[in-house]
C-alpha cells in the first residue's frame, strides 16, 4: 500500500489539477446581484474574447453547466430551425454533436473519418460544394476522445471560401492552441472553465459573432439553453439570467490571472507540449505506444494502446496508479483496448516523469512488466 500525502494529480482532460491560488479564490461567497461579482463576470468575458482576438467582431456569452450544455446551447441558438449542419466525424465528441443536432431536430450530414486521422479540409470543402443546403460546419478542434488535432485554420478557410458558417468545439484546445478570429473566421467557438484555462468545472462559454448572435432571436427550442436570451439579459442588467456558478466564475478569474502571468496561449501551449513530450518519451521506454500518429497528436491528451498481456486489466491498473498518486482516464475507443493520459492542468514535465514511474511500478506489480 502506498501513502501519498497530497490529493492525487488528475491526468485527465478536465476536471484537471488546479493551483492553490485558484482553489483559494473559492473561499468567499458572492451575491449574484452584487456589482462586484458582476464586474468579475464582465472582466472574465472580456478576457476570453481577447484570447481569440475577437474584440472587434465577437462577444462572449457564459452559460451555467458543463461543456456539453454550451455546445447544445450554441447549436440550438445559432443553427436556425430547418438549418443543415455538416459534422466532420473522427471521434466521440463529434458523434456527440451529431446526437445533439438530431435531438434538436436540425438536419445533419456526417463526414466520417478514421479516428486516428485529422479531418481532411479538402473533403469538407467538397461536401459543402455538393450540398448547398448546408449552412454550418460544426468542427471539434481537438478530438479529446483520441487526442487528434484537427486542422482548424485550413477548415476555417474552406468554410469561408464556400460562404458558410463555422461552429468550433474548442473545449479541450481553447487557451493552449492558438485560435485567431481575425484569420480563422468562425461564427461561434465553445469552451469551458475547467479545461486548458485551468479553472474548475461548472461554466461553459460561447464566443459568438455579435451580428449572428443578434440575428438568432427565436431560434432556440429551450429557455435555459437560449444564448441570445442570456446575452440580451446580461447586456441589460450585467447579471446572469439564472443563479450563476459564483465560485466557478471567481476561480476562473484567478486562473486567467495566472494564465496571463504564465504568458498566455504561447506559454501554456509550450508547457503542455513539454508535458506531452516527457510523457510519450517515458512511456516509449516502457514499450507503451500512442494510438495517434505523432504528426496528428494534440499536446492535450494521449491515447495509449493497453499492454497486450494476460495480466493487464484496466481497473486494477487504474487503482494501482491511483494509489501511487495519479488519476488516469479510460480509453474511449470501442474496437481497441486503450487508456488515456492528459497533459493539461497545473502540471509540469517533472510530474509527467513521476506518472510514468507510477505506471511502470504498477505494471511491474501486476506482472505485466518484468521487474528490473
Ligand atoms: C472536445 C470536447 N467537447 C465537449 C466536451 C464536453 O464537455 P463536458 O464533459 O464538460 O460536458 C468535452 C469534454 O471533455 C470535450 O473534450
Amino acid at each position: 500500500m502506498h501513502t501519498i500525502d497530497r490529493d492525487p494529480l488528475l491526468l485527465t482532460p478536465g476536471p484537471l489539477t488546479t493551483t492553490l491560488r485558484t482553489k483559494q479564490a473559492m473561499l468567499h461567497d458572492w451575491g449574484s446581484w452584487d456589482s462586484a461579482f458582476n464586474r468579475i463576470t464582465g472582466d472574465v468575458c472580456g478576457q476570453l474574447v481577447d484570447i481569440v482576438h475577437g474584440t472587434e467582431t465577437h462577444v462572449c456569452v457564459p452559460l451555467q453547466g458543463s461543456g456539453t450544455f454550451s455546445v447544445e446551447a450554441a447549436l440550438g441558438t445559432l443553427v436556425p430551425r430547418g438549418g443543415k449542419v455538416l459534422v466532420p466525424n473522427n471521434g466521440a465528441y463529434c458523434a456527440r454533436i451529431v446526437r445533439i443536432l438530431k435531438i434538436l431536430g436540425r438536419d445533419v450530414v456526417e463526414l466520417p473519418a478514421a479516428e486516428d486521422c485529422p479531418i481532411d479540409p479538402v473533403a469538407v470543402e467538397a461536401a459543402l460544394i455538393t450540398d448547398p443546403r448546408i449552412g454550418h460546419v460544426a468542427l471539434v478542434h481537438c478530438e479529446t476522445g483520441t487526442g487528434v488535432l484537427n486542422p482548424l485554420a485550413e477548415i476555417a478557410a474552406a468554410v469561408e471560401r464556400q460562404q458558410r458558417s463555422l461552429i468550433i468545439d474548442a473545449m479541450s484546445s481553447f487557451g493552449a492552441i492558438e485560435i485567431d478570429a481575425r484569420t480563422m473566421p468562425f461564427e461561434a467557438l465553445i469552451a469551458a472553465s475547467g479545461k486548458c484555462l485551468e479553472g474548475v468545472p461548472g461554466m461553459g462559454f460561447v464566443i459568438a459573432e455579435r451580428a449572428k448572435l443578434e440575428a438568432s432571436a427565436g431560434n432556440c427550442h429551450s429557455l435555459a439553453m437560449d444564448l441570445h436570451d442570456q446575452w440580451v439579459y446580461m447586456q441589460r442588467t450585467t447579471q446572469w439570467r439564472f443563479t450563476p456558478p459564483t465560485h466557478v466564475v471567481v476561480a476562473l478569474h484567478e486562473a486567467l490571472a495566472q494564465y496571463q502571468e504564465e504568458g498566455g496561449v504561447v506559454a501554456r501551449g509550450a508547457r503542455y507540449q513539454a508535458n506531452c513530450d516527457a510523457l510519450t518519451t517515458g512511456m516509449a521506454r516502457l514499450g507503451l505506444r500512442p494510438y495517434v500518429p505523432a504528426q496528428a497528436q494534440a499536446p492535450i491528451i494521449v491515447t495509449f494502446h493497453a499492454p497486450e498481456h494476460a495480466a493487464y486489466e484496466f481497473q486494477a491498473f487504474y487503482q494501482g496508479v491511483r494509489e501511487r498518486g495519479f488519476i488516469l482516464y479510460p480509453g474511449k475507443l470501442t474496437q481497441i483496448e486503450t487508456f488515456r493520459v492528459g497533459c493539461v492542468g497545473a502540471l509540469k514535465p517533472q510530474d509527467m516523469l513521476h506518472v510514468v514511474e507510477a505506471i511502470a511500478s504498477t505494471l511491474t506489480a501486476m506482472g505485466v512488466l518484468a521487474a528490473s
